[in-house]
């Protein structure tokens, strides 16, 4: 693999709104940000995404942006951003921001523009048709519910397409224009000294033209937009060119949103032309989803499955490129509370699922508040909920038959929210997150789990996380854990997750995901014990006894 200057950094995301409020608004901002950068380096991590901080009327939380170049007043100024990358500059870190170009706000001038005057220039940026609600040109149905097709403003003749909400209008990117409009953006960041950028949503900017209804797969009488976009080729060629035009004359560190790629795709996403540099494993964060809607899906994994989700991922990315590593974002319930089970939910398993995740092969992201184990909310109401989509999914369940109570159980338990509670700093009122009033109620398990208790701890999962970030540092390993091969071990042992990184040392990493101890056989004799959640490992001629939720990192001769 030929070299790139991000290989071995590991990745943190931030939730700017839920991270740390600095002027008691309720809402995070860019100087709290910068107030807990030596935080975040003593962490260990490099490189921060921050979700979108651009001007926004935030229906879908900064993901309908109004204007590229500005920075959204509740967030901070322009000034702040600039003295953000300084800052973090300093401590040789680097900054990624949210590009988010499948779609602007229907408050951006372009889309104002298109709506005076459809006819005209910027009528062209969006999908304009002459339609109305009796005949829309399509049955797609939108990711957040309903129909794709929205009412231009002021004209009934006219209705635009919005694969996301409402206030999401979809630009065209089959007019050049529109992808010029987007590489000058991207451009006039990276001169600012961005790393790179995160590229929201971006298989969406290929439709399937004209546009033309697909099998109707629920009662709505809607089709999935994923039907759609099986079918439309061409999406590498709008890709190509952003990469050519925008990214790669800055070295830009780009990682994708790509979901269902085909296998044969990957080279072309990631591989050494690759479109990015890196995209997002969403192997686990789509097993056990229903195509009913989350009512209907798998609240948490078993180990056998997230076993079966991140070995299927390492084994056909392989040596093409790397994949990016996570366990949450801000899309997704609590890692913690996805893939351990319920009853096994404890700080040794918290170690464990950190461990096992984070020396895989590839690039490393936490999403805030991960590194001390936060946990999803225990919801009382669909009044204590902001996110669209939950709202939506609650509906899809009541239409499917479901009491209100049993709707909002099964939805809750993928809610959005549940990772976009404000991060718990520490045990004093509002987690210390704000001396205002929190946009999102704190999750009321943070007097319990929070930093500061975490950082006068030896045995936290904070200071687990700092030992993980430590160990791919190290110069005796850091050869092996960023680019060393991955082969699973003993794969068909249940409830053990084991593999090895193979470089110029081998590493084989161990965990045994249940309570019960158990012993396992060595390939070798162990040269040393990199990591270890417990104390203490008891190893015996063949091999080791592991204890129940035991993790280790071992270097084999
Ligand atoms: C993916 C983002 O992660 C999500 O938060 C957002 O709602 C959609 N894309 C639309 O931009």
């Amino acid at each position: 693999m030929k070299k790139a200057w991000w290989h071995d950094k590991i990745a943190y995301q931030i939730y700017p709104k839920s991270f740390y409020d600095s002027n008691g608004d309720g809402i995070g901002d860019l100087p709290g940000i910068i107030s807990k950068l030596d935080y975040l380096k003593d962490l260990g991590v490099d490189i921060l995404w921050l979700s979108p901080i651009y001007k926004s009327p935030l229906a879908d939380q900064g993901y309908d942006i109004a204007d590229y170049y500005s920075i959204d007043p509740r967030f901070g100024t322009m000034e702040d951003m600039e003295h953000l990358i300084a800052e973090a500059k300093k401590r040789d870190m680097y900054i990624l921001m949210d590009l988010v170009v499948n779609h602007c706000s229907d408050e951006h001038e372009w889309f104002q523009k298109a709506s005076a005057d459809p006819d005209g220039e910027y009528g062209n940026f969006f999908y304009i048709e002459d339609t109305n609600d009796e005949r829309r040109p399509c049955n797609w149905r939108s990711y957040f519910g309903g129909s794709v097709w929205e009412p231009l403003p002021g004209r009934p003749d006219k209705q635009y397409l919005h694969v996301f909400h409402k206030k999401q209008p979809d630009l065209n990117w089959e007019n050049p224009r529109v992808r010029e409009e987007v590489y000058k953006n991207i451009r006039w960041w990276m001169e600012k000294g961005l790393g790179g950028f995160r590229i929201d949503a971006i298989i969406n900017i290929k439709k399937k033209l004209p546009f033309a209804d697909y099998p109707v797969d629920r009662e709505d009488g809607f089709s999935d937009i994923g039907n759609m976009l099986a079918d439309a080729e061409g999406v590498g060629e709008f890709l190509g060119e952003m990469a050519r035009e925008a990214f790669r004359p800055y070295d830009a560190f780009t990682v994708g949103e790509v979901c269902n790629e085909k296998e044969d795709e990957i080279k072309n996403f990631i591989g050494e032309d690759g479109y990015f540099s890196s995209m997002f494993d969403f192997c686990g964060t789509c097993y056990g989803k229903s195509d009913k809607g989350w009512y209907d899906s798998k609240p948490y994994l078993t180990p056998e499955e997230y076993k079966s989700c991140i070995f299927k991922t390492q084994k056909k990315v392989g040596d093409i490129g790397m994949v990016s590593n996570i366990i949450e974002n801000h899309d997704e319930p609590r890692g913690v509370s996805h893939y351990i089970r319920p009853e096994d939910l404890c700080e040794d398993s918290k170690k464990l699922l950190a461990g096992v995740y984070f020396l895989l092969k590839g690039m490393p992201f936490l999403y805030q508040g991960q590194e001390i184990g936060m946990e999803n909310v225990a919801f009382e109401s669909l009044g204590d909920v902001d996110d669209i989509s939950t709202l939506d999914e609650y509906q899809v369940a009541l239409k499917a038959g479901m009491k209100p109570e049993e709707a909002f159980k099964a939805v809750i338990a993928f809610s959005r929210d549940n990772a976009r509670t404000p991060m718990q700093w520490n045990d004093s009122e509002n987690a210390g997150f704000t001396v205002g009033t929190p946009w999102l109620k704190v999750n009321p398990n943070y007097k319990s789990i929070n930093v500061e208790a975490q950082e006068k701890s030896e045995a936290s999962v904070l200071s687990f996380y700092k030992k993980l970030t430590a160990l791919r540092r190290d110069p005796e390993y850091k050869e092996t854990l960023v680019y060393g091969d991955f082969e699973a071990y003993l794969e068909e042992e249940e409830n053990l997750i084991g593999y090895y990184r193979i470089g110029d040392r081998k590493v084989l990493v161990l965990a045994n995901f249940q309570k019960e101890e158990r012993g396992v056989k060595l390939p070798g004799e162990v040269r040393k014990i990199l990591i270890n959640n417990q104390e203490g490992l008891d190893i015996n001629a063949g091999g080791v006894v592991l204890s129940g939720f035991q993790m280790v990192a071992l270097e084999i001769l």
